[in-house]
């Protein structure tokens, strides 16, 4: 069986997963694509194989019948818009993060997607799809060397673009680690402290770079995660977790040590796109097989709606320069098991 999936939104991610769609996964067609740059969404149709129908917008793509499933990689803040549309076809849809850029924006696809009785929203945090992140889950879940007490977390991009800013240190590099940290220890966050370290002198004025997060956990385990967007000498994603009896870490990346000259040392990814290229590929394949069985996997919209508000808190936290609870709704019964 075959799925045929379309695309909305074709810039840097949308077109890597179309790659991946296309060229790695299998069970899967890229049959329509769409962008608010028209001429975008053309140039890239024109490379595929299966010559996809380039839709004028995001809700012709939804309605169109001979697409199966859709895959949401525009700006977060059209995300909503899409996913309530595809909620409303009651087709499968795989948001990249965020699944929203509100709080109210993700209740109202909660409200949705519970209102339909059943689960058709799955959201990007592919670090669930690691080799490493899994590896770790399972030594601290198996109990082997006691409960978790702490994490500790790094987070450090070579450098972003202009129009980065210290908020989106948190939404866009944290919020991973924010979901990392509710799912490996399958909890939730109940409050968020944020501290400034000294500012790197490669940060633009005005801009707190690097940021160190703390995550408290509900059953009182403190996750610190150390976001820096201007490390410059490569993209570095890092994890410990504190057990009772023991210590649990990310080993290095993929690849070679080289020992030689009294050192030993290895690559650093460039970025995102090569540390996590695998779990990408691990995330949109069960996704697609699970919609080739009717269903869906992969994080939920509660799980988009909790890393949502946690930023959310996260913000203030920066603001004000002090402790800030999370607060949230009730879960609803569909999501009890995710
Ligand atoms: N999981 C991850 O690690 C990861 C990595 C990168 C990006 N992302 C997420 O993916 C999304 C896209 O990021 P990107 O880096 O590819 O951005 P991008 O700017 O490169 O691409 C976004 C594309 O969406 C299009 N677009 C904007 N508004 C639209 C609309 N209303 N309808 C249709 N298309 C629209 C833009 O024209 C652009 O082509 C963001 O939500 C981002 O947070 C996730």
């Amino acid at each position: 069986m075959t799925i045929d999936v379309g695309v909305i939104g074709v810039g840097m991610i949308g077109q890597d997963h179309i790659r991946r769609l296309t060229h790695v996964l299998s069970g899967v067609r890229v049959a329509a694509v769409t962008d608010v740059d028209l001429d975008r969404a053309r140039t890239v149709a024109a490379d595929l194989p299966d010559s996809p129908t380039v839709h004028d917008s995001g809700e012709d793509l939804i309605a169109d019948p001979r697409v199966d499933a859709v895959v949401v990689t525009s700006w977060g803040p059209t995300h909503e818009g899409y996913v309530l549309a595809a909620i409303a076809a009651g087709k499968q849809v795989f948001c990249e993060k965020p699944l929203a850029t509100t709080e109210e924006a993700c209740s109202r696809i909660v409200d949705a997607e519970v209102a339909t009785g059943r689960r058709l929203v799955s959201v990007g945090f592919m670090r669930r799809y690691d080799d490493q992140y899994r590896a770790m889950k399972a030594v601290v879940t198996g109990g082997e060397i006691g409960s978790a007490l702490v994490m500790h977390a790094a987070h450090r991009n070579p450098s972003v673009p202009d129009f980065f800013t210290s908020d989106m240190i948190i939404n866009d590099s944290t919020v991973h680690d924010i979901d990392v940290a509710r799912w490996m220890f399958d909890d939730e966050i109940a409050a968020v402290t944020v501290l400034k370290p000294r500012v790197s002198s490669k940060a633009r004025d005005g801009f707190h770079d690097p940021l160190l997060v703390l995550l408290e956990m509900a059953s009182g385990v403190i996750v610190d995660v150390e976001a820096s967007v201007n490390a410059g000498f490569g993209y570095d994603i890092r994890g410990e977790v504190v057990c009772e009896d023991g210590t649990v870490e990310l080993s290095e990346a993929a690849g070679a040590i080289v020992k030689g000259a009294g050192r030993f040392g290895g690559r650093v990814p460039t970025d995102w796109r090569e540390r996590f290229v695998r779990a990408f590929d691990a995330e949109l394949q069960a996704w697609i097989d699970a919609v080739a069985a009717g269903g869906t996997t992969g994080p939920s919209a509660w799980d988009g709606y909790a890393a949502t508000v946690a930023c959310e808190t996260g913000l203030r936290a920066l603001a004000s320069g002090v402790r800030e609870p999370v607060t949230m709704r009730e879960r609803p019964d569909l999501y009890k098991e995710s």
